[in-house]
């Protein structure tokens, strides 16, 4: 079938959406929603059977709903309606949320029910829920949706979706809940507790935030942890950093606040606290964590490490997947913790919600010289890189729990096997950061294990591709598991197992002799070399595409075009999804 993809941005659900569907031989194409003249445009120059509305912040025009079905996607229960639909269920404690396709009509999220999934809540951002069990709850209902659709279409039948529970007589649990405000969202220092503070923060949590004060400054606060304290101290007040969160006082113990939006500054983006707050942060007592301290001992640890039965694993799961200058030196620091550890097996678990996302574009658009900046956080990610493929005394896992993109991606194919998730969503290619040539050694790491494609395949693709097609190019090397939990288990039981088999000597032999034999045709530091000269040309040349794309996807610049590698239907050559 050809179905339209219509969105607001080509964000995490669409790319998940559109792999699930093209994957079952559907024909897919994206139409960013921009005008209703544009959209009407893109409709009558693809012609779709269908259209599906993953992610929209306004109606779709009339003149497209009556000609041609369009799902919406809600992420709320059913007979839930209203643009805040996931901050009210996480505010007010919901047990249970769901999602639910509907057919568009004249009055917003009211249509006729074509599918609805439900899930089990979690303490969890908002966003973590979005990744996770909304996205998954969203493929298994619009995969379901479309199939009815298909299956109406071709009996001849007119298709048709279910009357809404209410209409059949039905007790419906969903409402109309208007827009949270931050007078909703707001805390209330001298009341809340610890779990009210973090619930009013996930819930905005990554947008818009909780509008608040810090240092005497309004900000919007992100990335909360709770801290238990022996101590009470005043709420609300900072007493505490570490690294770049900083430590706040609850009525019941304390919160870390790991990043904010400064209110006071035009133009301001999310930033970690202490690059926010530099002078109010500078000398607050810094309270450090052993990188292997036992999983209670702190409620906020950006990196940690543990080991169980044979296996070492590292944790990294830093917000949003970017990983900043100092986050890649502290990552490289703790590496060499790890592999100075007994297990000969390392399994690199990154975060539950990011892989890694490569290089921290807000950090480096904060810095006095983006250019600087950005080498210096290209170097510190290449030393990463550089210590996980020079480690050839370990058998070294990369599990992906969530998405990786761009250099993130790379990074992980400096270790001996890649496992990922059935559900992660790949982007791996550099050119839609302004054409941005990409480092991480990648012209070293990604030519060793493409099967069936070639490294400019890959890197010209621009698209996303799902965990199974990623396998499939040799990206990857396993794909499993359906819950992120299930994930977990499977790895630390193949990981495990590995750790414990007589093969584990001959594959560290084996790494070593080709490690030797590859330093020998090419040494390391002329790839690097290599790659960073196109990299100083992408930061310090003429050419100002990277700067950019860069301050467009920090600013949150709206497109006023669909890019041509996702509106097939506005290009000549098609190459389609995968
Ligand atoms: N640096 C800083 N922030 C990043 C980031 C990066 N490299 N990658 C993602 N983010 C942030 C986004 O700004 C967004 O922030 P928010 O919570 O304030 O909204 C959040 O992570 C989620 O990103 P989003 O784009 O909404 O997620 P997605 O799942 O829809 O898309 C990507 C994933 C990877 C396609 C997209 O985030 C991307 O293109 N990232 C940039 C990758 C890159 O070019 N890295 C630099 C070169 S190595």
């Amino acid at each position: 079938m050809r179905i339209l993809f219509l969105t607001r941005s080509f964000n995490s659900l669409t790319q998940r959406l559109c792999l699930e569907l093209a994957a079952l031989g559907h024909e897919v194409a994206i139409e960013l929603d921009i005008a209703d003249a544009v959209t009407i445009e893109a409709v009558a120059l693809y012609r779709p059977a269908l259209i599906v509305a993953p992610f929209l912040k306004r109606a779709i025009p009339e003149q497209v709903w009556r000609d041609t079905v369009c799902l919406v996607v809600h992420p709320g229960i059913v007979a839930d309606r209203g643009p805040s639909a996931l901050d009210w269920a996480i505010a007010e404690g919901e047990r249970e949320w769901g999602v639910t396709v509907l057919q568009a009509q004249a009055e917003m999220d009211a249509g006729p029910v074509w599918a609805a999934q439900t899930f089990a809540m979690r303490a969890a951002t908002k966003s973590s829920l979005y990744r996770n069990e909304v996205s998954d709850a969203a493929a298994r209902a619009v995969v379901a949706a479309v199939r009815r659709f298909g299956e109406e279409v071709e009996a001849g039948a007119e298709a048709g979706a279910a009357p809404r529970p209410e209409a059949a007589g039905a007790p419906a649990r969903g409402r109309w809940r208007p827009l949270m405000a931050q007078a909703d969202r707001q805390i209330h220092w001298q009341q809340d507790d610890t779990q009210t503070i973090l619930r009013k923060i996930r819930a905005a949590d990554g947008t818009p935030g909780v509008l608040d004060r810090l240092f005497d400054t309004p900000c919007h606060l992100f990335d909360a942890h709770p801290e238990t304290l022996a101590q009470r101290h005043e709420p609300g007040r900072v007493i505490g950093r570490r690294n770049e969160a900083v430590l706040r006082a609850t009525i019941d113990g304390a919160v870390w606040i790991g990043h904010v939006r400064r209110a006071d500054q035009d133009g301001s983006f999310k930033l970690p606290t202490a690059l926010a707050f530099p002078a109010q942060t500078a000398n607050l007592p810094e309270s450090q964590i052993a990188i292997d301290a036992p999983a209670d001992a702190s409620g906020y640890r950006e990196i940690w490490y543990e080991a169980r039965g044979g296996v070492g694993y590292l944790h990294f799961p830093f917000h949003n997947g970017a990983m900043s200058t100092a986050q890649c030196e502290r990552l490289t620091a703790a590496l060499r913790f790890a592999l100075a550890q007994p297990p000969r097996v390392l399994v690199l678990f990154g975060g539950a919600d990011f892989w890694s996302n490569g290089i921290h574009l807000n950090v480096i658009e904060a810095a006095d010289s983006p250019a600087d900046e950005s080498w210096r956080n290209i170097n510190a990610i290449d030393d990463l890189t550089l210590t996980l493929i020079e480690a050839t005394k370990r058998v070294i896992i990369a599990a992906m729990q969530g998405n990786a993109g761009a250099g993130g991606v790379f990074m992980a194919l400096a270790a001996d096997q890649v496992w990922a998730r059935r559900s992660v969503v790949l982007n791996p290619h550099y050119k839609n950061m302004g054409n941005l040539y990409g480092s991480e050694y990648w012209t070293y790491l990604l030519p060793r294990r493409l099967k069936s494609v070639s490294p400019g395949d890959v890197m010209k693709h621009r698209l996303p591709v799902s965990a199974m097609h990623a396998a499939q190019t040799g990206l990857v090397d396993a794909v499993f598991g359906d819950s992120a939990e299930e994930f977990v288990d499977m790895v630390r039981a193949r990981a495990t197992a590995l750790a414990a088999s007589a093969e584990l000597p001959v594959l560290l032999q084996n790494k070593q002799q080709q490690r030797r034999i590859d330093e020998a045709r090419k040494p390391l530091a002329e790839y690097r070399e290599e790659e960073l000269a196109h990299m100083r040309r992408n930061f310090y040349g003429f050419d100002p595409s990277y700067h950019i794309a860069r301050s467009n996807f920090v600013h949150r610049v709206a497109p006023s075009w669909t890019p041509r590698h996702l509106a097939v239907h506005r290009r000549f050559n098609d190459t389609g999804w995968s």
